[in-house]
């Protein structure tokens, strides 16, 4: 869809967010050229693709924290491409960095109570806390210990229960399995499909492709900053096994 024929309005119907030709850079380095494709309502997209792809990049522009050089973004048909990171957060796009993003010498509460506090009204903090701790049990057992001592899948469980407890529009899921035992990243992806189920739309990015496929409805196939293949993932196998055949 061409840039012009999008305005402002919020649209309730279209896709949930839309790249356009998006190029993005880090200095003189060019990391995205041209990117284009379209995130579904109440779907989940994998962008998949070899090291260096420009997958997480992707995932930066969706959240703000790296504007596009060239091309938009847009969410819910309004252009976000110039949009800070708190507004693109506060209008529902929820991005879970690669890697564990708690904080590490506050306990498990203070990291949860920090979340809640900053996404809903004082009145409902408590009524979260409580959902958190019945979503997660373990970290109801954990809530007075620093969040920097617990295991690597207790922290992503962390990190996670922020998110599900007040569900995004958008959830982008960068490498959530990063490092964790292939038991502890099953049950990531539980929790994945949990708020998919909930409504939440999902970009999810994994190294293990197949997992993420497996969850997926669309499948992007990023290869030097550029799609290569885009489209429903029952068409994506052999795109897929073409690009990365040792991990499928
Ligand atoms: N902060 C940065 N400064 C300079 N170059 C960067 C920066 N972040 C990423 N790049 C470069 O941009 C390109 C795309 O990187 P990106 O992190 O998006 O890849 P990726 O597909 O997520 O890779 P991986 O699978 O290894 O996580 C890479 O060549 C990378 O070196
Ligand atoms: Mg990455």
């Amino acid at each position: 869809m061409s840039a012009a024929a999008h305005d402002s309005i919020p649209s309730a119907t279209g896709p949930l967010l839309e790249l356009d030709n998006v190029n993005a850079a880090y200095g003189p380095y060019r990391a995205l050229f041209g990117v284009s494709f379209e995130v579904h309502r109440g779907k989940a997209t994998a962008v998949v693709g070899p090291n260096g792809a420009g997958k997480t990049t992707i995932a930066r522009v969706c959240s703000g924290l790296v504007k596009p050089t060239g091309g938009k973004v847009f969410f819910e048909g309004a252009d976000i491409s110039a949009k800070p990171a708190f507004q693109i957060a506060r209008l529902g796009i929820s991005h879970a960095p690669e890697g564990r993003s708690v904080f590490t010498t506050l306990t498990v509460e203070e990291n949860l109570k920090l979340e809640f506090q900053r996404a809903l009204p004082p009145s409902e903090v408590d009524a979260a806390l409580g959902r958190a701790y019945e979503l997660f049990p373990r970290l109801g057992a954990r809530r007075t210990q620093e969040a920097g001592t617990m295991s690597g899948g207790e922290q992503r469980m962390l990190s996670l229960a922020r998110v599900l407890v007040n569900p995004p529009k958008l959830l982008i899921a960068d490498e959530l399995g990063l490092g964790l035992a292939p038991i502890v990243v099953d049950e990531v992806f539980g929790w994945l499909r949990t708020i998919r189920e909930a409504g939440t739309s999902l970009i999810v990015i994994e190294e293990e492709v197949h997992r993420a496929i497996e969850l997926a409805d669309d499948v992007v196939v990023m290869l030097k900053g550029r799609v290569d293949w885009a489209g429903p993932k029952d068409d994506a196998d052999d795109v897929v096994s073409r690009i990365m055949p040792a991990t499928v």
